[in-house]
C-alpha cells in the first residue's frame, strides 16, 4: 500500500485541483490532503470563500481523496509523513525550482506535478469579479 500525502487550501474546487489530486492518487493508492485550515491561511496572507469545514466536504466527496487532515503550519511535514506513514509528498510544480522541501527527501519521496494551465482560484475570483476580499460564507446548511 502506497501513501501520498499533498497540501493545499483548495477553495472553490476547479479543474486543476481535480487535476492534481487525480494524478497524486494515481502515485499510490491511498492519497492523503492536508488541508490549509482559515487559521493557517490567514498566516500566508489567503483568504478563503469556502471555511475549513466546507472545503473539508467537498474534497472528501471526491473520489481519489481517502483521508482529509488539517495542515495547521510549515512545521509539520515530517511529523504528518511519520504519523500517516506516506511514501511520497506531492507538490504543485510552483515549488519545483526551490529547495524548500529538500528535507523531506530523508523521510519520503518528493514528487512535484506540473500545473494545470490557465486556471487557479485566484483567476477565478478575479474572473467573477471576487477580487477583493469578501467574506466567506459556509453554504452547507446544518444537518441539524
Ligand atoms: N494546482 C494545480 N493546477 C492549478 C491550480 C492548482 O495543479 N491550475 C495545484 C497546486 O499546485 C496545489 C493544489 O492544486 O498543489 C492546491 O492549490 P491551491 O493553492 O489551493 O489552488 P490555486 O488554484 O493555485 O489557488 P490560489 O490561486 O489561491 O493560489
Amino acid at each position: 500500500m502506497k501513501r501520498v500525502l499533498t497540501y493545499g487550501t483548495f477553495d472553490l474546487l476547479h479543474y486543476g485541483h481535480i487535476e492534481i489530486l487525480r494524478r497524486a492518487k494515481a502515485l499510490g493508492d491511498y492519497l492523503i490532503v492536508a488541508l490549509s485550515t482559515d487559521e493557517f491561511n490567514e498566516i500566508k496572507h489567503k483568504k478563503a470563500y469556502h471555511n475549513y469545514e466546507t472545503r473539508k466536504k467537498m474534497l472528501e466527496a471526491i473520489r481519489y481523496v481517502d483521508l482529509v487532515i488539517p495542515e495547521e503550519n510549515w512545521e509539520q511535514k515530517i511529523s504528518d509523513v511519520k504519523e500517516y506513514k506516506a511514501d511520497i509528498v506531492v507538490m504543485g510544480s510552483d515549488w519545483a525550482n526551490s529547495d524548500k522541501f529538500d528535507y523531506l527527501k530523508e523521510y519520503c519521496e518528493l514528487v512535484f506535478l506540473p500545473r494545470t494551465e490557465g486556471i487557479s482560484t485566484t483567476k477565478i475570483k478575479k474572473d467573477l469579479g471576487l477580487q477583493q476580499p469578501i467574506n466567506g460564507i459556509d453554504q452547507i446548511p446544518s444537518s441539524k
